[in-house]
């Protein structure tokens, strides 16, 4: 089983969405049962809640489920459990790396590592722009080059 972890601020706009679009494409590649998909946030405010409506409302529009998804806060234990940790943008990824003072295998990244077009690595926060549509069109095209990645690891192991 490949792990993947994605990691926004709040849980509620970027990370979930990433989670939702890719779960849709492992399980139309035929590989859901190989990869665990999950998103958690460096802030703790809005844990329990679902996604945001706007989150909700550009998932619904390209037909992505996004049931059952619920934000939760990053855990000390998530760096041993996951293969990748993927931050939206690089506060994420200082967060991110700052909270873990163990060693961990997993792979700590950028989301927009996976868009070597993209020359601004940082997903911009919709809770502040109010533009889900331009963090879904970044998140589907990354989680393409993601997938095809996961792909090429899933097949070894
Ligand atoms: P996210 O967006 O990190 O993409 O989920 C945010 C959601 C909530 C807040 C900030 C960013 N907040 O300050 O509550």
């Amino acid at each position: 089983m490949i792990r993947v972890l994605f990691v926004c601020l709040g849980n509620i706009c970027r990370s979930p969405m990433a989670e939702a679009i890719l779960r849709h494409k492992l399980a139309a590649a035929g590989l859901a049962d190989r990869v665990a998909v999950d998103s958690a946030g460096t802030g703790g405010w809005h844990v329990g809640e679902p996604p945001h409506k706007g989150t909700q409302n550009v998932l619904r529009k390209n037909g992505i489920d996004f049931s059952g998804i619920v934000a939760r806060k990053l855990d000390a234990r998530d760096f041993s459990r996951f293969d990748y940790i993927i931050a939206m943008d690089s506060r994420n990824l200082r967060d991110i790396r700052s909270f873990n003072a163990n060693p961990t295998s997993a792979r700590i990244a950028l989301m927009l590592d996976f868009l070597p077009e993209c020359d601004d690595k940082d997903v911009p926060d919709p809770w502040y722009s109010g533009n889900f549509d331009l963090v879904y069109d970044l998140l589907d095209r990354a989680t393409d080059n993601l997938l095809a990645e996961i792909r090429e690891v899933a097949e070894r192991i």
